[in-house]
This record gives structure tokens, C-alpha cells and sequence, in this order.
């Protein structure tokens, strides 16, 4: 069962990550942030540990895991590559690790990684997260860590560690505060196990400067560019995601009654004007946008309550860069829900 206890909660100095640590190898779930979001972390060796982390987070077991990793080469040690997908993955490691982006490979027959992690799968999802204390954290763990965000499934990925109690305070053993997370969206997932890379999900690495290592041959997944429906070798692929409990509405230009405006550089609306705005960039800055995005989603429902908004109206937001990852999740944000995804949160 999940640890129904008091969370601690660590600070990121030299005691608190290597409490975390320890409470890690002893088979703990301890939350800790990296420069996407805060991953929920358990020893990714240990089924026992998986498991406790699908039930904390109320998580499909046929969605898996990332894991974690202190360096591109344990990282590469559970994988089993052939030549032309040896040398793609460590030019991609030299350039991007550590970093917000995960790589999935063939999985090696003797890998330790459970094969709860990889929901039966014959590849892994494997990362090297950038950020001085969970590089130490891995470093000291020495195991693999397998992390998903450590939100509730399907609600918006948390940036803080306030965000991480709101949402599994009792159902994880410690929180290690590590600030507020960098980049604010998750890793970009490359898929290298087929003839040409797939990218799976737009996020920190942008696809421009994954064109520079890989060439131009990129295939873009279809449910990855729109929120569209997931393909079949892509499981965690689910429509609707990044959901806050408020209704979302794209690319508006006019506000409907009740609706918040979430708006980006000048944009304004035209017609009546909202009772509340926030701008994710007033500089129309991409990567101030990205890193304020789920913090703002989070604060809409906040106020929601108190103003009675009906709904997030969205201004039309950039396309290139780090806007294709914002839009992504703006757009599993705005895809239709399961019912019992719309009412807001306990
Ligand atoms: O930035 C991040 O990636 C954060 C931090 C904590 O590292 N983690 C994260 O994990 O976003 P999660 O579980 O929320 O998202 C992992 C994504 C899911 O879409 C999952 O389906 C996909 O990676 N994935 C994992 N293993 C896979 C595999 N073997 N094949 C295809 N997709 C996989
Ligand atoms: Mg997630």
C-alpha cells in the first residue's frame, strides 16, 4: 500500500539529499526536482518500489517509466545497441546530457530494470537530469531511479515542491526541495529504436537542436505534434494530460464570460475584457513562458475558486523552439477529458 505517513520534507544541502538517498536505496519514494518538472522517484530496480509509485500516483501500470541516471554510461549499460545506434546516442548524450532529454532504446536481455518500469516492453526510456543536487542525488543513490512527474495521473506536473505536497502529501515518504525547476516542461522524448528516430514527446530539447546531431530525418509522431489520438507503441501517449480542473480554450481572441486569459508578450483580447489575466511572458520570452506554465495552470484553478472562472482562455502562442513543447501541453490540457478528470482537485 502507499505510505499513508507524513512526508518530510528535505532541504538540498549536503544532509537533506543524502537522507534522500538512503530513504531511495531502503526503497522509498522520494520526489525531487530536476530541470524539466519533479519526477517521483523509486529504486527502478525494485518491482516492489514500481509498484508503489503507479499507486501513488494513481498511474495505468501500462504506461512506463523513465529512468534516471547519474551518467550517459550507466544510462547505456541497460540498453543494447548496435553500431549506427551507439553512435546517435552518445553524440546525442554529449551534446544534451545531462538534460531534459530522455532517449528509448533497445532494452539489454540482462538489464536490472524492472519490468515493471517498462510495462513489459522491450526498450527503456533512460535520461541523465541536469541540476546540482539531483546529480548528487543519483551519484550517491548509485542505483537507477525511475521517476515519473510527480503529479496526480493526468494533472499538471509540479515545479515546486510545494506543487509535489499539494497533490501526495502522505503518499510518498519525503519531498527534497530543490527550488523551482528551470526549464518548467518535461524532457523531449527520442525514440531511437526504429530505422529513423521518432520524436514521442516535445520538451526541453528542442527539435531544431535535435536536428543538428541527428540530421533531418526526425519523424514528428503525429499524437506528439497535435494531442491526437496515441499511437499503439506509445503508451503513455494519452490525449488528455496536463490537465488542470478548469475547462482550456486555444488560441482565443475574444474572452467568453468566466473565462481567464492566459496570454503571452502584447496579446490582448478584443471585446470584454477578463476579470483576471496572466501573462506567461510579458517580453514575449519562450523559455519564461515554458518555465511559468504549469505554475500559472495551477494558480488559474486556485483562483477559480475564489472568482468563480469558468474557464482558461489561451492567447495564440509561438510555434518554433520551445513553443512546440508549450503547445503541447496546452493542447492535452485542452483535449476532451474522462469525466471524473473535471472536477477539481480534493
Ligand atoms: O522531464 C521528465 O521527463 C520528467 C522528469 C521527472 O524526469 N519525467 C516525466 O515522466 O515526465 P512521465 O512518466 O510523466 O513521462 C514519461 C513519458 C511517458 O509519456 C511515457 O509513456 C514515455 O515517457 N515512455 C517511457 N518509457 C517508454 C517506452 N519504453 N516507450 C515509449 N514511451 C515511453
Ligand atoms: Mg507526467
Amino acid at each position: 500500500a502507499p505510505s499513508h505517513h507524513r512526508t518530510e520534507r528535505l532541504d538540498q544541502d549536503h544532509d537533506g539529499i543524502r537522507r534522500a538517498a538512503r530513504l531511495l536505496r531502503q526503497g522509498g519514494l522520494i520526489a525531487f526536482g530536476t530541470e524539466t518538472v519533479y519526477g517521483l522517484g523509486g529504486l527502478a530496480t525494485s518491482q516492489r518500489t514500481v509498484e508503489r509509485i503507479f499507486q501513488a500516483k494513481g498511474r495505468p501500470s501500462f504506461n512506463p517509466l523513465i529512468s534516471h541516471f547519474a551518467s550517459a554510461e550507466a544510462a547505456f549499460a541497460e540498453a543494447n545497441m548496435t553500431i549506427p545506434l551507439r553512435d546517435m546516442a552518445h553524440a546525442l548524450a554529449r551534446k544534451f546530457w545531462p538534460g531534459p532529454l530522455t532517449l528509448i532504446l533497445p532494452r539489454h536481455a540482462e538489464s536490472r530494470i524492472s519490468q515493471a518500469v517498462t510495462a513489459g516492453l522491450e526498450t527503456i526510456a533512460v535520461r541523465v537530469p541536469k541540476g546540482r543536487a539531483v546529480e548528487e542525488l543519483l551519484r550517491l543513490t548509485g542505483e537507477p531511479i525511475a521517476a515519473p512527474s510527480a503529479n496526480r495521473s493526468g494533472r499538471v506536473s509540479p515545479s515546486t515542491a510545494r506543487h509535489v505536497l499539494d497533490e501526495l502529501e502522505g503518499r510518498i515518504d519525503a519531498v527534497l526541495d530543490t527550488g523551482p525547476c528551470t526549464v518548467g516542461l518535461e524532457s523531449t522524448v527520442l525514440d531511437l529504436t526504429g530505422p529513423h528516430p521518432i520524436l514521442r514527446r516535445p520538451g526541453g530539447v528542442t527539435l531544431e537542436e535535435l536536428h543538428d546531431i541527428c540530421g533531418s530525418t526526425i519523424v514528428v509522431e503525429q499524437g506528439a505534434a497535435d494531442g491526437s489520438t496515441p499511437r499503439p507503441n506509445a503508451p503513455g501517449q494519452l490525449s488528455s494530460h496536463y490537465a488542470p480542473s478548469l475547462p482550456v480554450r486555444l488560441d482565443a481572441t475574444h474572452i467568453q464570460p468566466g473565462e481567464a486569459f492566459l496570454t503571452f508578450g502584447t496579446q490582448q483580447t478584443e471585446g470584454p475584457q477578463p476579470d483576471l489575466t496572466l501573462n506567461l511572458s510579458p517580453d514575449g520570452n519562450v523559455e519564461e513562458a515554458a518555465r511559468r506554465l504549469f505554475a500559472s495552470l495551477r494558480q488559474l484553478d486556485q483562483a477559480a475558486n475564489r472568482q468563480g472562472l469558468t474557464g482558461i482562455a489561451v492567447a495564440p502562442l509561438p510555434e518554433a523552439g520551445l513553443g512546440r513543447a508549450l503547445k503541447d501541453r496546452l493542447r492535452r490540457a485542452a483535449a476532451p477529458r474522462p469525466a471524473d478528470q473535471t472536477s477539481p482537485p480534493a
